[in-house]
């Protein structure tokens, strides 16, 4: 197999302007407001700079909740062991032992901060169930506006503390580095003309990622426009692992607008089929019923797997979310926001059936890091989906991902304390590669989606491969935002395309045509990537070790 090549270096102007900090956090979700909120409890400076307003990225959509075992009949043991079976035989169980054990403070920590769930009659939070969990440990809020009320609260907090400077409109570029090879900083252009126009150099000696998903890869996922994978992409530029990119969850319930749609589609939670939804094909089929103990709530792999199998034995485009017996009433309090998405589109999930498809949700992998989210460059951190900390192996669990970005938020405060820092001017980078034009971007979605989508063999992963090495680089005069992030996404899809090549079975996430089953002989094993010299893509088999 040809291994690939990348860009090391983007073309882009020498710094216009400069700021500094103690820490640098990239990334304006859960993980990188609450990082940034205990990097101030570590008594750091911060600079958090994000690629739009505040309140964009992927939180604010979070519609489920947040996971953690609080009711009398759960326990973080529990917690772990769906955690555990929805991985598939990938998750790191020390990174999930943390997740678990840790959650239920993170989510009171949260609370503390101002953010309000929504409680029962008794005042104790209530809890709903999802896919894969065999207790209720879903905390909401607002019915199904989990993320909005969590984005609310925490930009209010971060609001409230002066030793937080935000600076919006900033995309991060490349990491800068000293001659020892540590963390000093990033380039970032910012839209805009004043003092902080353009490009110009944030300077750290710790910088923290928290950039969130990459679903922009592919044409159709519930991600909003800016979850290009910056933080991935800048990662792997700067020599940084990233792990287990071939794990794309696709969620199973994504509301089918037409075989034409294209960007951001509007989600219906898991939480529905958890309120007892369930889907049913053409025929008013319950097909899952049968393939697997939890039926409808099997974990979201098993789910999506069993209605892409039954829309291709049926030839159709999608099949449906039959939620009629929930009642309006139910509907009203507990879905407001998915009752409105369906009302919008002339679809009335009180008497209506939803018509759902697979679409790309979440990375599994990312920069891969300790369970104190430390990457493998000193000063260097990842938080949230663009991290891989291993906990959610081969498949995530439902409403794991928050509380992903609260706990791992919260041990890299402590990290930023304990860690060495020395300052040291950065080294000019020089050699700049040209970027990839904005146009192509819609040719590599389709690449991704026709190719390297749900369903993967090495005749459609190969024909990817080959697409994106045709998508070349181009020394474009003026650079802008989209040019940049279509490289990013390119540099992803490179390495997430390798990686589902190399990977031959079928696990979690990862299903191969050609190698259906499960294969824990060969392939128990964690990919691990880096670029090597003129950016031929390393990648490493990392044996699990305690894993499981
Ligand atoms: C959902 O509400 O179904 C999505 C929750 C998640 O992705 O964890």
């Amino acid at each position: 197999m040809t291994k690939p090549r990348l860009a090391t270096r983007l073309l882009a102007e020498r710094p216009g302007w400069f700021a500094s900090a103690d820490v640098i956090v990239v990334g304006s979700g859960i993980a990188g407001l609450t990082t940034a909120l205990h990097a101030r409890r570590a008594g750091r400076s911060v600079l958090l700079v994000t690629k739009a307003q505040v309140t964009e990225g992927s939180t604010r959509w979070a519609q489920g909740g947040i996971a953690a075992a609080l009711a009398d009949d759960d326990s973080p043991e529990q917690h772990l062991a769906d955690t555990l079976e929805a991985g598939a035989g990938l998750c790191d169980a020390d990174a999930v032992r943390v997740l678990v054990t840790d959650g239920p403070g993170a989510l009171r920590d949260l609370i503390s901060l101002g953010a309000h769930f929504d409680t029962d009659a008794s005042g104790a939070i209530s809890l709903g169930r999802e896919g894969g969990h065999h207790r209720d440990r879903i905390a909401h809020a607002g019915g199904d506006a989990t993320g909005a009320e969590i984005s609310r609260a925490l930009v209010a907090a971060v609001a409230r503390d002066p030793g937080i400077e935000l600076v919006e409109n900033a995309l991060v570029l490349e990491l800068l580095t000293d001659v020892t090879g540590a963390t000093q900083g990033v380039t970032l252009h910012v839209m805009g003309t004043g003092q902080r126009g353009g490009v110009g150099a944030a300077l750290a000696p710790q910088v923290v990622l928290a950039t969130g998903g990459l679903g922009q890869v592919f044409g159709q996922t519930t991600n909003p426009y800016v979850a290009t994978g910056d933080g991935v992409a800048l990662a792997l530029r700067a020599g940084a692992e990233v792990a287990d990119l071939e794990f794309v969850q696709f969620h199973p319930t994504v509301m089918w607008l037409g075989p034409h749609a294209q960007g951001q589609q509007p989600l219906v939670s898991e939480a529905v089929r958890g309120e007892g939804a369930f889907l049913i094909d053409a025929d008013g089929q319950r097909f899952m019923v049968g393939q697997h103990p939890m039926a409808d709530l099997a974990p979201r792999d098993v789910v999506a797997k069993a209605i892409m199998r039954r829309m291709r034995e049926t030839g159709a485009g999608h099949v449906w979310l039959d939620g009629r017996d929930l009642g309006a009433d139910t509907w009203v309090r507990r879905f407001p926001t998915i009752l409105e998405s369906c009302r919008s589109r002339g679809i009335d999930p009180v008497t209506d059936l939803i018509p759902v498809a697979p679409a790309q949700h979440y990375a599994s992998g990312g920069v891969r890091t300790d369970t104190w989210g430390r990457a493998s460059i000193p000063g260097l951190y990842a938080c949230g989906e663009v991290a891989c900390t291993g906990v959610h192996g081969a498949n995530r669990l439902a409403s794991n991902s928050l509380l992903e970005g609260l706990v791992f938020a919260a041990r890299i405060g402590q990290a930023l304390q304990v860690d060495e820092v020395v300052r040291r001017d950065p080294v000019e980078t020089s050699a700049r590669v040209g970027l990839l034009p904005h146009a192509s971007r819609r040719a590599l979605q389709r690449t991704m989606d026709e190719h390297a989508g749900v369903l993967r063999s090495q005749s459609s992963l190969q024909a990817a491969a080959d697409e994106l090495r045709q998508i070349e680089a181009t020394e474009g005069a003026h650079p802008c935002t989209e040019d940049w992030e279509t490289t990013n996404i390119h540099a992803i899809a490179t390495v997430l395309v390798h990686h589902a090549l190399l990977r031959e079975e079928t696990r979690g996430s990862h299903w191969r045509e050609d190698f259906p089953d499960r294969d824990d002989e060969h392939w128990r094993v964690r990919l691990v990537s880096s670029l090597g010299e003129r950016g031929k893509v390393k990648t490493r088999i990392e044996p699990l070790g305690g894993t499981t």
